[in-house]
């Protein structure tokens, strides 16, 4: 697929299929994650496949999550509820982690890093025909899913993606790039 094409037709998939993802192009997003620009090439990143059985208990720790953050609200189960069911709806997720420097300009300039590799494994799979879904949310922060993936105080969840087969594709507007951009001469 062309990398043109790739930029403009890949999207957010909120329904996917349950047909299984091959893993060989979950090794693939995977390997091309890392070749994005890397200040000082410090490879901040760690990645976790979830798939399986494994699917259960990241769903369950996502539902706890997001109770604890809606417990306020009437309808807090039900919210909880709903974002176990979606884990278990896509057939496998990527959690990608960032090793954290302790020089906090090193830090951010890793995240940047990080968040590229997110979005090359969303490329890749788009040029594969999956689809993918960016998270973030109360989950990354919850201590007991950090635990489950054996995770250190050094290191932090920067997104989870949920791959798999698109049910849906939608087609978000976008405020045009130059809109935004002043030419200077
Ligand atoms: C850093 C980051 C965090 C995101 N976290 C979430 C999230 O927690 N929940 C969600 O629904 N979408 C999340 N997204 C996905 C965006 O909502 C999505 O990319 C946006 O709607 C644009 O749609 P597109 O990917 O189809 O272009 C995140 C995206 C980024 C870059």
């Amino acid at each position: 697929m062309d990398i043109i094409e790739a930029l403009s037709q890949r999207r957010t998939i909120h329904q996917f299929l349950p047909d299984p993802v091959p893993e060989q192009v979950l090794r693939e997003m995977i390997d091309l994650a890392v070749f994005v620009p890397n200040h000082h090439l410090t490879q901040p990143w760690q990645f976790v496949v979830v798939q399986g059985d494994s699917l259960e208990h990241m769903a369950s720790f996502r539902e706890q999550a997001v109770l604890a953050k809606n417990r306020e609200k009437p309808q807090a189960e039900a919210i909880a509820r709903k974002a176990k069911l979606d884990v278990l709806a896509v057939p496998a997720s990527i959690v990608a982690i960032q090793n954290l420097d302790p020089n906090p300009f090193r830090a951010e300039e890793d995240y940047a890093a990080v968040t590229m590799a997110v979005y090359n494994m969303t490329l890749v799979a788009h040029a594969r025909h999956l689809g993918t879904y960016w998270h973030t949310g109360p989950l990354v922060y919850f201590e007991p899913f950090r635990a489950w993936l054996d995770l250190n105080p050094q290191q932090r969840i920067i997104a989870y993606l949920f791959v798999g087969y698109p049910a849906r594709t939608p087609h978000p507007e976008r405020i045009a790039g130059n809109e935004r951009t002043r030419w200077l001469s």
